[in-house]
């Protein structure tokens, strides 16, 4: 936005500490990569209420199996998906390979409600996409849900959902962890290279959380099976959204609908930074992950680049996601939007892939990321006519990446602090960026 009235505001802004990266080379990509692209899909999509369906009404497994026969994504295609990611310039792909109604988008062996048994669609949507991501050179991130509101050995009885699926019998829990135990080495064995998998539902069974009303914790056997993921792909990142800290085992620190240290949204409540490990927040593009008909809350172009710049300065990926149509298309809304995305990655990209946080912590005016001796200063509005940052080391050079022009700049001797000078300055729409190349 561009102010047309200046005040004389100084900012002065002192370094923070940078977050600290990971050390496993096999891992660099995911800090390279910054931005990816999150997919919400399966028999809930046909409802066109959420992902969430299942549990909100709610409707009982035996109802909600029927969907089975008329779900229909007839107009998927793993081109376009990769394609729109890609142009996007998205570098990884996290798709819901089952999530909580326990629906599997592959061809599963160890449970029938899997998507080969639709009878008008029948294709493995895993292995098209994986086929797809290693052809393009996108990174493909499996989401797996640790809850199941079909199966009567997920202990629902404790947990905090699913109790209105109409289960009544109680299943043993050991099945259950071995089921995930088999499916996840279908997973990791079928399909090629999975660069991670990404757990969702371990606080269902949080008997703590204000958000679940679960009665017990019960033993997720997490070492046993992030054990098990390793063995199999030694490089597959694990991640798991239970808004806690990681354990050991845990590749990157997954944040729900907040940038790292954020409490926005209420599920980051005691989540502390790791310090050790890669970050990654995700967050909708409007307010539902699965295909929600009514909702055309949608955030705007601006909105979304200005989150993708602020968790790069942050030094977290962001994970953008969409909610595919139940005939297998990404929503129109979306596809434009990430279009547009794309036309600022294509140009400015180069400021939040592989860079880490920057001189000035995240603010609703800014961010910034840093690169070696290159530096990016991120503004998205004129805060004032001029902008002082302690910066540690001598300037080689400083202009507007955005314009390719020169910028004026004094240092405080005694403070060593710059202050460039904003004052002539043409604001951009979306993010005016001075680039600073240190000595
Ligand atoms: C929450 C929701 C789930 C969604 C996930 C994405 O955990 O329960 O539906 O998949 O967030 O982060």
């Amino acid at each position: 936005m561009r102010k047309t009235i200046l005040f004389l505001l100084i900012i002065t802004i002192s370094c923070i500490s940078m977050q600290s990266q990971t050390s496993n080379p096999n891992h660099a990509w995911f800090e390279e990569a910054r931005f990816g692209l999150f997919v919400h899909f399966g028999p809930y999509s046909v409802l066109g209420d959420g992902e969430w369906v299942m549990q909100n009404r709610p409707i009982k497994v035996q109802e909600y199996k029927k969907l089975q026969k008329f779900f229909n994504p007839q107009d998927f295609d793993a081109k376009t998906w990769v394609k729109t990611a890609k142009d996007a310039g998205m570098k990884y792909i996290t798709f819901t390979s089952r999530h909580h109604d326990g629906f599997s988008n592959w061809d599963t062996k160890q449970s029938e409600w899997n998507i080969m048994n639709t009878p008008h669609f029948g294709r493995d949507i895993v292995k098209e996409l994986a086929d797809e991501c290693h052809k393009e050179g996108i990174k493909l991130v499996l989401y797996y849900s640790l809850i199941d509101w079909s199966r009567n050995d997920y202990q629902y009885w404790t947990g905090g959902t699913g109790q209105g699926c109409g289960r009544t019998e109680k299943g043993d829990w050991n099945s259950y962890i071995n089921f995930m135990k088999a499916q996840l080495t279908e997973l990791l064995t079928n399909y090629g290279e999975i660069a991670g998998i990404w757990f969702d539902g371990d606080w269902d069974q949080h008997p703590k959380d204000s958000h679940t009303h679960a009665t017990s914790n019960v033993n997720w056997h997490y070492q046993e099976i992030y054990d098990l993921i390793h063995s199999i792909q030694p490089n597959c990142m694990v991640s798991n959204n239970h808004h806690k800290e990681p354990i050991q085992g845990e590749d990157y620190q997954a944040f729900e609908r907040d940038l790292p240290g954020e409490n926005k949204n209420g599920f980051s409540d005691g989540q502390t930074i790791s310090q050790h490990l890669p970050m990654e927040t995700c967050e909708t593009m409007n307010q539902t992950w699965g295909y929600n008909i009514t909702d055309t809350n949608f955030k705007s172009t601006t909105e979304i680049i200005h989150y993708l710049v602020r968790a790069a300065g942050h030094g977290a990926n962001l994970l953008l996601n969409v909610g595919p149509m139940p005939n297998g298309e990404i929503q129109p809304e979306s596809v434009q939007r990430l279009q547009e995305v794309g036309n600022w990655t294509n140009k400015f990209g180069q400021t939040i892939y592989g860079t880490k946080s920057g001189l000035i912590k995240p603010q609703s005016w800014g961010a910034a990321t840093q690169k070696g001796k290159t530096h990016y200063i991120h503004l998205f509005e004129q805060e004032g006519n001029q902008l002082t940052i302690n910066i540690p080391n001598k300037i080689k050079s400083a202009r507007w990446l955005n314009l390719d022009s020169p910028l004026n700049w004094t240092v405080d001797k005694k403070t060593g602090n710059v202050t460039f000078d904003l004052l002539d300055t043409p604001f951009d729409d979306i993010d005016s960026i001075i680039e600073i190349i240190v000595q």
